[in-house]
């Protein structure tokens, strides 16, 4: 058994955050202004208050404008719905995100498709989602491209192998089965998508060449539901108490990686894997918005 590699999310988005602050500062000597990143945040759920305080925090480092909209958890759909439409048609806005989960009392799709789709830097809206599965240009979920890009980038071989992909959120889970399928690179996988009414899960996670897990179930997968060689990424991000942290909990992904690291090829850690490239792959995505790369 030979040491897997690490797909280190934190040092790639390192990397694609200098790319990005460099064409910032290329667009500013032309006298263009910094691409801007709007974030509605409704209600204070505190893993919510945390991602949208990192996007911010991340749009100032690469030189981007951004601006935090903080909404009261009891505002009413049709209010949350006219927040959007202003962010819509507010011209010094590139792109903007709702951020989610939202409170039970609004229908998300509606939100979501409520988003110019041109400004949908989160890649959600119906129009991106169709143009994704099509292979047409578009703005990728974040997540799912930050996963693409940690497997380009590591040149994992993906051609002819079998992806099983556990979850189908329309966040994660549809959208990596999706783009793994196609026929580009990283792609062309023969994928199983399983969900909570697959039968039989272990015994189909352990014919995975590759293995993404977007569940939300702390260590789910073990040593023993694996075959040697896998290449795992792990989408998870569960809180978990823990009196010995400062914060009190701390982040646990869903692979037990001290079991199943020694049999991989390929293993995302947890924090420090998946996490970071979602947030770099939104200001990729705000960066294509503010130049009009996708749509005029
Ligand atoms: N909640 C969890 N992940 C995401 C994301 O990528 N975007 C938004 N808007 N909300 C989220």
């Amino acid at each position: 058994m030979s040491e897997p590699i690490l797909l280190n999310g934190k040092a790639l988005s390192a990397t694609i955050q200098e790319e990005i602050k460099a064409a910032v500062d290329a667009r500013n000597a032309t006298g263009k202004r910094p691409p801007h990143l709007a974030a509605i945040l409704v209600g204070s759920d505190g893993a919510s208050e945390t991602y949208v305080g990192h996007k911010v925090k991340m749009c100032d480092k690469v030189g981007f404008k951004s601006t935090l909209i903080r909404l009261d958890e009891s505002i009413s759909e049709a209010d949350l719905l006219a927040e959007v439409d202003k962010l819509n048609k507010n011209a010094e806005i590139d792109g903007f995100i709702v951020q989610l989960p939202l409170p039970k009392h609004i229908d998300v799709d509606k939100v979501t498709q409520a988003v110019d789709h041109r400004k949908d830097v989160d890649g959600f809206h119906p129009v991106n989602i169709g143009r994704m599965t099509q292979g047409l240009p578009c703005y990728l979920p974040a997540t799912p491209a930050g996963i693409m890009q940690l497997l380009a980038r590591n040149e994992v071989e993906t051609s002819g192998k079998h992806c099983v992909v556990i979850g189908r959120s329309n966040i994660v889970g549809t959208p990596m089965s999706i783009l793994l399928s196609r026929n580009n690179y990283p792609g062309n996988c023969t994928v199983t998508l399983c969900h909570s009414r697959t039968k039989d899960l272990e015994s189909i996670v352990r014919t995975a060449d590759i293995l993404v897990v977007a569940l939300g179930r702390p260590h789910f997968v073990t040593a023993d539901m694996v075959k040697e060689g896998v290449v795992v990424v792990d989408v998870g991000i569960t809180r978990v108490p823990d009196a010995t942290k400062k914060r009190g909990y701390r982040l646990a992904g869903d692979v037990d990686f001290a079991s199943v690291a020694p049999k991989s090829s390929f293993i995302t850690p947890v924090p420090g894997g998946v996490g970071p490239m979602t947030v770099t792959c939104l200001l990729q995505n705000t960066l294509k918005a503010a130049d009009k790369e996708i749509y005029s």
